[in-house]
């Protein structure tokens, strides 16, 4: 077994290896000055089952396209089985045809990882479950939500209610409740008028007075939850927490999070978030384990 990190979240990749009691395996990742990049494995592979730890985040064509290499380049270095790592898998939310003339860019992005030579997947939380099917090999789908509701339980919460942010995560929110105590659950029925905007429109279920757990699979700009998050607390919720497998956190997700709307917000490590975006109310949870566990 070797294990190889890519250069979009090597803290995770150096926690993996310490959960199996084994290193890196060295490989050198350059940028040529017109940005191709360049990618050479340094030790021999041949007959090897190799893991490639790579989360396709920000910057997302980049990170892709060095992942893509990385395949590539340990395909032709005669590797048993490649499997690729994604801690987070960008272009997840593009899974279907909205509208008229557009692509599924996450199945195009699942055809370029299998074409490249990956033989198996290990993912964490794809936006939908139906993604694992858009690769044509083995694809292992395992879930953040375990070190997220260890977490949530310790802290003994009263009167829980967990809430999902719109109509489509009501199943993962379901699933969340049921770890917590079996919590009742809410919902919010929102409509979104286009990308990175959405517009809240009312609470199904009773919030009033209680503690409201928003669950995502991510926080991307903020505006979801925090839409969310304001009209909880409109409706009576005595604190809102938000919790997320995936801190995508573009802008203004931030100045979001941290406006006191939040009593806690609650996303691990599958993407790095920088030191300078760290702000009192934010926990990162680390899925190290759980992803050296499934390796
Ligand atoms: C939507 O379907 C997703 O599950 C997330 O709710 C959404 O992508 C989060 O994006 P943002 O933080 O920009 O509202």
């Amino acid at each position: 077994l070797r294990l190889f990190a890519g250069s979009a979240n090597l803290p995770l990749a150096q926690e993996i290896a310490k959960y199996l009691g084994m290193g890196l395996c060295p490989m050198v990742r350059k940028s040529f000055a017109d940005g191709e990049i360049y990618v050479q494995v340094q030790e021999s592979i041949r007959g090897c089952d190799v893991y490639l730890i790579q989360p396709t985040c920000r910057p997302v064509n980049d990170h892709l396209t060095e992942l893509l290499i990385m395949i590539d380049a340990c395909r032709r270095a005669s590797a048993r089985q490649i499997t690729a790592v994604l801690p987070y898998y960008g272009y997840a939310r593009a899974d279907r045809k909205t509208a008229g003339r557009e692509s599924i860019t996450a199945k195009l992005v699942a055809n370029l990882i299998v074409q490249s030579g990956a033989s198996r997947i290990i993912a964490m939380d794809l936006h939908s479950s139906q993604i694992q099917g858009y690769f044509d090999i083995p694809c292992d789908h395992v879930y953040g939500s375990p070190v997220l509701f260890d977490y949530l339980n310790k802290k003994h919460l009263p009167d829980l209610v967990v809430v999902s942010p719109d109509v489509g995560g009501v199943a993962r929110a379901r699933a969340f409740a049921k770890k917590l105590n079996d919590s009742p659950l809410a919902i919010i029925d929102k409509r979104r008028q286009g990308h990175n905007v959405a517009e809240v429109m009312n609470v199904i279920g009773d919030v009033a007075g209680k503690t409201a757990v928003l669950v995502d699979d991510m926080i991307d700009t903020a505006g979801t939850i925090y839409e969310a998050a304001k009209l909880l607390r409109k409706v009576g919720a005595r604190q809102v927490y938000a919790c997320a497998t995936h801190a995508v956190f573009s802008p203004p997700a931030i100045e979001r999070l941290s406006s006191g709307v939040f009593e806690e917000i609650i996303v691990t490590n599958t993407i790095p978030v920088p030191s300078d975006s760290y702000f009192p109310q934010l926990k990162v949870l680390s899925v190290a384990d759980l992803l050296g566990e499934t390796i």
